[in-house]
């Protein structure tokens, strides 16, 4: 139970954080993503920015959606006071989730990085749902243990651009890596340690 708390807790921290940092950057500080954009170099399509950019806030603003909808409904105590709420959150993150997909769909031809990373971004357009929907699976069978472990696995990738931004960074300014290999480096790391780091946490819990 301990552990779980923790858990919870640690989660919390990094999710509201990231979120605040998320929607100030993006609607805030860097509304044109002038930072992003000028990476983005050799594009095989043209892009067409004010389209790009609405997408871009749509995306943001549902994977806000995500990551704070996920977090509630990991919490014990939300979800003995109300299944109710449980439930019907538990469509908003789904809604959301799919929502994010698509806007990524719409984002990947212009990745950073060029097709190899667009690859990247249609690897997780495929995994993320699947794994969502998995869960929701599990829980129509009434297999809970099943459905809290799954919903563990697709919550992680909520943590996507994070993780991206974090080995980018360290590629690109500790290895001195151009920014846009860094780029793609990030995107199939990021993949890699999302598959990973839900497996050990389930593992723990399971411990515990
Ligand atoms: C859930 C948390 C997420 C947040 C907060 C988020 C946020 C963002 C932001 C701010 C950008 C603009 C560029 C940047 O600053 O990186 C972006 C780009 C993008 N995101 Fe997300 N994202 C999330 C998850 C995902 C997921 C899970 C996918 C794939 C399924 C995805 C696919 C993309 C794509 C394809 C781009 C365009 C990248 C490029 O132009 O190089 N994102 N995202």
């Amino acid at each position: 139970m301990k552990i779980r708390k923790t858990l919870y807790g640690l989660l919390a921290c990094v999710s509201i954080l990231f979120i605040l940092y998320a929607l100030v950057n993006n609607y805030l500080i860097d509304p044109g993503a002038k930072g992003f954009i000028s990476q983005k170099t050799g594009l095989k399509r043209e892009l067409h920015l004010p389209v790009w950019l609405n997408v871009m806030y749509v995306h943001v603003a549902f994977a806000c959606i995500a990551m704070a909808s996920g977090l509630l409904n990991f919490s014990n105590r939300i979800f003995e006071k109300s299944r109710k709420f449980h439930r019907f959150n538990g469509y908003v993150y789904l809604v959301s989730v799919l929502i994010v997909v698509v806007t990524s769909g719409y984002m990947a031809p212009y990745a950073t990085g060029g097709k190899i990373s667009s690859m990247g971004f249609n690897l997780l357009n495929i995994i993320w749902p699947v794994i969502t929907i998995t869960a929701l699976v599990q829980i129509k069978k009434k297999r809970i243990t099943r459905h809290r472990n799954w919903m563990i696995r697709s919550y992680a990738f909520c943590f996507t651009n994070l993780l991206i931004h974090l080995i980018t960074s360290l590629f690109h300014h500790g290895f001195d890596l151009v920014y846009a290999t860094s780029y793609t480096i990030g995107i199939y790391g990021s993949i890699v340690l999302l598959l990973i780091i839900p497996e050990v946490i389930i593992r723990k819990i399971a411990q515990s």
